[in-house]
């Protein structure tokens, strides 16, 4: 099996939109991998599809490579992407050079870094082997000062803005740029401004490619349904039900079947 490498993202043709799913651990990491995603993205999105919280804030380096590790040990074939927590590009210099490596070290292949205000961190990552995935438009980090989730780029202003972000992004070295909830407008004009490709996420379709949760495309979490997000399968009632029958089935003495247990043979 060939592994997706960064190059093979930046000449990806650009008539096929690229596929970017995120997974936190090695069994949904080997399903996404044989289903044919381009690339997962270990997100700090891990922090509210897995690990309870609110939002991503909490989330810490140590959270990352302890996902990104059981992720490389599923995946065999996707380009794999690492977030950089809250606090890392936050406080920049070494905590940020050290929480890329520890994510690079955890078995990641890129960094995806938030926001277009460490251009320096930026060049310095990618001038020394690192890739970066750049973020732009609703940036969870910073929902504070957004002050909750809200579309981003929605005037002549914001939208100038963010195309400029991405410009520099780019001339930073990033190989491709997430842009979160923006209009679609936007996130075209953007896509149209620079060279490598844009992943969006409630962005529309004028960009090369998508990204979104796990979770959500599962619908595991069924009261979660932003406009932008598509629930591919009723995953909590599958898997709902799956358990209810095993509760069932133990309450009522058909599991475990005759052939679920041991004979003489079991040595
Ligand atoms: O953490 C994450 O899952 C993300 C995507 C929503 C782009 O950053």
């Amino acid at each position: 099996m060939k592994r997706v490498t960064v190059p093979a993202i930046l000449n990806h043709d650009r008539a096929i939109p690229i596929v970017m799913i995120t997974a936190y651990d090695a069994p949904f990491a080997r399903i996404v991998d044989q289903a044919g995603v381009d690339i997962i993205l270990v997100g700090d999105s891990v922090g509210t599809a897995v690990l309870g919280y609110a939002d991503t804030l909490a989330v810490t380096i140590d959270d990352m490579v302890h996902h990104i590790r059981a992720v490389a040990r599923g995946s065999g074939r996707c380009l794999i992407v690492g977030d950089m927590p809250f606090g890392s590009a936050q406080i920049g210099g070494a905590t940020a050079r050290k929480d890329a490596v520890a994510i690079m070290r955890a078995g990641a292949h890129a960094v995806k870094l938030e926001g277009s205000h460490r251009l320096g961190l930026i060049r310095q990552l990618t001038d020394n082997g690192i890739p970066v995935m750049g973020h732009i438009g609703l940036t969870p980090q910073s929902i504070h000062r957004f002050g909750g989730y809200k579309v981003q780029g929605r005037n002549r202003d914001d939208q100038a803005a963010m195309i400029d972000a991405a410009a520099q992004l780019e001339n930073a070295g990033v190989f491709s740029i997430v842009i979160e909830c923006v209009p679609p407008d936007t996130a075209r004009l953007v896509t149209e401004a620079i060279s490598i490709p844009t992943i969006g996420i409630g962005a529309g379709r004028d960009v090369n490619g998508q990204v979104l949760v796990l979770h959500d495309v599962l619908g595991l979490n069924p009261e979660f349904k932003p406009k932008f997000v598509k629930h591919f399968c009723n995953g909590a009632d599958i898997l709902g039900d799956a358990v209810l029958h095993y509760c069932e089935q133990v309450r009522n003495r058909q599991y475990p079947g005759s052939e679920h247990i041991y004979g003489d043979d079991r040595g």
